[in-house]
């Protein structure tokens, strides 16, 4: 590691983000926890900080642009830069754990599913992004899911969309800012145990299909992505 860097994660206060928080964390970064859970997200930030980590709490809506803008503003203000974003945040609504006939998805549903999923973590990129060249150095990772990458019989056509989306979204940004010292990646895990995933159906028979026999944990994946090599050069 080449000194302590700037990290925002989305969707921290619970889940895959508050492992990847920690696991940044760990690695001496300062975190910064972006949620729009306040409770959730006090809660992490003293969790964290009674491990001895360096994380500050941010409340905010990824699905607000000027919610977005704020918060890197404010770690811009603390710090001067920010080197690594992780856009985690995301949902997926649950009935009765299985998706849904593309008929029967309520509008607003549609509409706040693109808007947390898809259009957030652009947000949070194009308010980034002119940090991250500024010092000719980023990071960002992106959250896809196995459900943008083949059918699942569990997320909603909705979820599936914003997941693909990341995926061709994700691109086009690494194109745009890889000469500018910037990578952008997306992971695409399968099935995580948190409070999202918990609201599915048909875990039996999923868990079969698993060759370790469990399902991932949020530390899996911030473990499995070697932060290190992310947050050197
Ligand atoms: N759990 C899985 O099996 C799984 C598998 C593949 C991909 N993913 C993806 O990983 C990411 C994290 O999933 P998780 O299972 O940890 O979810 P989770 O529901 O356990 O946690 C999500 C966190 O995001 C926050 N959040 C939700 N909407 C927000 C918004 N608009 N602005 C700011 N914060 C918001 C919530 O308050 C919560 O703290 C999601 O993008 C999800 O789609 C999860």
């Amino acid at each position: 590691m080449t000194g302590q860097r700037v990290a925002l994660v989305t969707g921290a206060a619970q889940g895959i983000g508050y492992g990847v928080a920690q696991r940044l964390g760990a690695l001496g970064h300062h975190v910064a926890l972006f949620d729009r859970d306040a409770a959730l997200l006090t809660q992490a930030e003293q969790a964290l900080r009674g491990e001895g980590l360096d994380v500050s709490a941010l409340e905010g809506d990824v699905a607000s642009d000027a919610s977005a803008k704020e918060a890197i503003a404010l770690v811009e203000k603390r710090f001067g830069r920010l080197d690594i974003l992780i856009n985690n945040a995301g949902i997926s609504p649950s009935h009765g754990g299985y998706s849904q006939l593309v008929e029967d998805v309520p509008l607003e549903e549609w509409d706040r599913v693109l808007a947390v999923n898809l259009t957030g973590t652009f947000y949070m990129c194009r308010h980034a992004l002119p940090l991250m060249k500024a010092r000719k150095w980023g990071r960002i990772v992106n959250f896809s899911s196995q459900g943008g990458r083949m059918r699942s019989l569990l997320s909603g056509a909705h979820y599936a969309a914003t997941k693909a989306g990341l995926i061709g979204f994700t691109r086009v940004l690494a194109g745009q800012v890889g000469g500018h010292g910037i990578t952008a990646n997306c992971i695409a895990p399968g099935r995580i145990d948190t409070e999202q995933s918990r609201s599915f159906g048909d875990t039996d028979t999923y868990l079969k299909q698993l060759p370790v026999g469990r399902f991932g944990e949020a530390a899996d994946i911030g473990d499995c992505q070697d932060f290190r090599v992310w947050a050197g050069g």
